[in-house]
């Protein structure tokens, strides 16, 4: 157990403290961060070899996506077995080397709890399908409706959310894909098994979980059918479901509870209000991932439409979420993870200003209220990659889309959803860590699991470090900010130019026993130059930190360049 030592006096109660809202997360997806072994898929020794350089950040946190057993077909989210380590990963023994090595660089490791579904390949999955009498409630078997399936929903993924299984002779429920059968919460054994895992893992020194789709688990008595019309057709029927609370409390009274750990829920379609009472004071997790400002660049609310992005919908989606969890309950700020497109393609500039914005991009997380998450790559301003081909791609989710869109009558070949597909498929978030400009960017002596990004040439590790003002060398300023100034992280909010169109400008306000700290954050989103008049009263003003060359310390009148950042301490 870690005990907790305060940073600052005064100003903040020791209730309010924690050492997760002080930290930065920096996320890992292994099977693309770093091969040792030349199989061409990222393992735990070549993570090991690379802790210096994540450690070098500034991170306080690594969260790994799964490594347990697994047939990857959803990579590692369809698990056959929760207490062993994926063989292309490495073992058990090289994953408690990674941990104590974590440790023995000052940093902790939050490990992935996938706990919705299993895969078909698990045990319990093989057991149920054949009625094993103690298995055979594991998961959600229902009689057909007719020739259909029991109900209209659909799977995230694509597609009937059932599947019809020979053995069992019965539909079983899958909210992803048909590899991934959902667990049966209802059945007290199956909550049971899962606790007694996560305890198992905690037991081993772990210091927390991130948990996939967790506001998924529990699904409406008598599953009935949900609005055809609906982003995700049944959703209003399993997200956020009638003993939602019941499951995360019993999860946190018997294990979470007795351990100083940090939970974070990913939790699709969330809002405010759940947010706070899962999070809030009694709830039973530390913080939660929703997805507003993810959804900024659809089209009509589809996923797999592109859409003009704009700012005011960031600022009121920020606004609602900084605000609403002020008093009570704590964000979890993110561009990017394994799910998502590089935020440069999508609300950046990657051809003409791709370092300004991802700095820009990078200052707006880094100043938030709330636990910053930087996904693998994101420091050094990844982009999207092109994707010419389906095959090229290793999507399931993409690849089923694409597959279905080519299945209607509206699209006859890949390059007619070209650039939908490839501008939205989450392999833009999984080609290789760029390392260096040698081969495969340094990722692998031997044939990748994914291409590369071509631009690896450029924008790499080995090349930002030996640049004072590359896109890596801004976040670890960045990062440094954050650390030596407690009022970004426990600082009030405040928006200041709700209704600009390009500028985004807020202030960070924290009362402390040394008098009142407040800085200044001045956002220029877009790629025209503007001067922009900031309503803000101050005695004295300093730049602590621009992603440009600056030593202009006045701002009230600040014209900015495309996509400029800066920072102010106001005295
Ligand atoms: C989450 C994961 C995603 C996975 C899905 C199903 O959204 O982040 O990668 O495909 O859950 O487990
Ligand atoms: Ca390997």
């Amino acid at each position: 157990m870690t005990t907790y030592e305060p940073r600052i006096d005064g100003g903040v109660s020791d209730d309010e403290r924690a050492w997760w809202k002080e930290a930065v997360v920096y996320q890992i997806y292994p099977r693309s961060f770093a091969d040792s072994n030349g199989d061409g898929f990222g393992d735990l020794p070549g993570l090991i070899n690379r802790l210096d350089y994540v450690s070098s950040l500034g991170a306080d946190v690594i969260w790994l996506n799964p490594v347990y057993d697994s047939p990857q077909r959803d990579n590692g989210y369809d698990i056959s077995d929760y207490q062993a380590i994926h063989d292309e990963y490495g073992t058990m023994a090289d994953w408690e080397d990674l941990l104590s090595e974590i440790h023995a660089h000052d940093m902790k490791l939050v490990m992935d709890l996938v706990v919705n579904h299993t895969s078909i390949d698990h045990e319990w999955f093989q057991k149920s399908r054949q009625g094993d009498p103690e298995y055979e409630d594991y998961y959600i078997w229902r009689e057909g409706d007719g020739d259909g399936p029991p109900n209209n929903w659909q799977s995230f993924f694509g597609g009937s959310a059932w599947t019809y299984d020979e053995e069992r002779e019965a539909y079983y429920l899958h909210l992803y894909d048909t590899s991934q059968p959902d667990l049966n919460w209802e059945n007290e054994a199956v909550r049971q098994d899962v606790f007694d895992t996560i305890e198992w893992w905690l037991e081993k020194g772990i210091d927390g979980f991130r948990m996939d789709v967790i506001n998924l688990l529990s699904k409406a008595d008598g599953l009935p059918d949900g609005d055809p019309d609906s982003e995700w057709v049944g959703s209003e029927h399993f997200i956020d479901g009638p003993r939602m609370e019941e499951y995360l409390e019993a999860m946190d009274e018997q294990v979470l509870s007795n351990y100083d750990v940090m939970t974070v829920g990913e939790m699709p379609q969330l809002g405010v209000d759940e947010a706070k009472s899962y999070t809030g004071t009694d709830g039973p997790l530390d913080m939660a991932f929703h997805f507003q400002h993810t959804k900024l660049d659809y089209a009509e609310n589809q996923r797999w439409a592109i859409g003009e992005w704009d700012l005011q919908e960031l600022k009121e989606i920020t606004d609602r979420w900084q605000n609403g969890l002020a008093e009570e309950g704590w964000n979890a700020i993110y561009w990017e993870n394994h799910d998502q497109p590089r935020v440069v393609s999508r609300y950046g500039d990657p051809v003409n200003y791709r370092r300004e914005s991802a700095k820009l991009l990078g200052t707006f997380s880094l100043t938030l209220s709330g636990t910053p998450y930087i996904y693998q790559g994101q420091e050094l301003g990844m982009t999207n990659s092109p994707w010419t081909s389906i095959a090229d791609m290793r999507d399931i989710d993409a690849i089923n889309h694409a597959k279905a869109l080519l299945e209607t009558d509206d699209y006859d070949e890949y390059t007619d959803i070209q650039d939908t597909i490839s501008y939205r498929s989450r392999d833009n978030a999984r080609t290789p860590m760029q390392w260096s400009p040698s081969e495969n960017a340094g990722f692998t002596e031997g044939e990748p699991w994914i291409q590369l990004n071509p631009n690896y040439d450029t924008v790499n590790v080995g090349d930002a470090e030996d640049d004072p003002d590359s896109v890596l060398n801004y976040y670890r300023r960045l990062l440094d900010l954050r650390d030596s100034h407690d009022v970004l992280v426990y600082g009030d909010y405040c928006d200041l130019l709700p209704n600009h169109e390009s500028v985004y400008t807020y202030t960070r306000t924290l009362d402390t026993n040394e008098g009142t700290e407040r800085l200044l954050v001045v956002l220029n989103f877009f790629g025209d130059e503007t001067t922009v008049e900031v309503p803000v009263e101050f005695e004295t003003a300093t730049l602590l930190l621009s992603n440009y060359d600056r030593d202009d310390d006045d701002p009230t009148t600040v014209t900015l360049a495309p996509y400029e950042a800066r920072v102010y301490d106001l005295g």
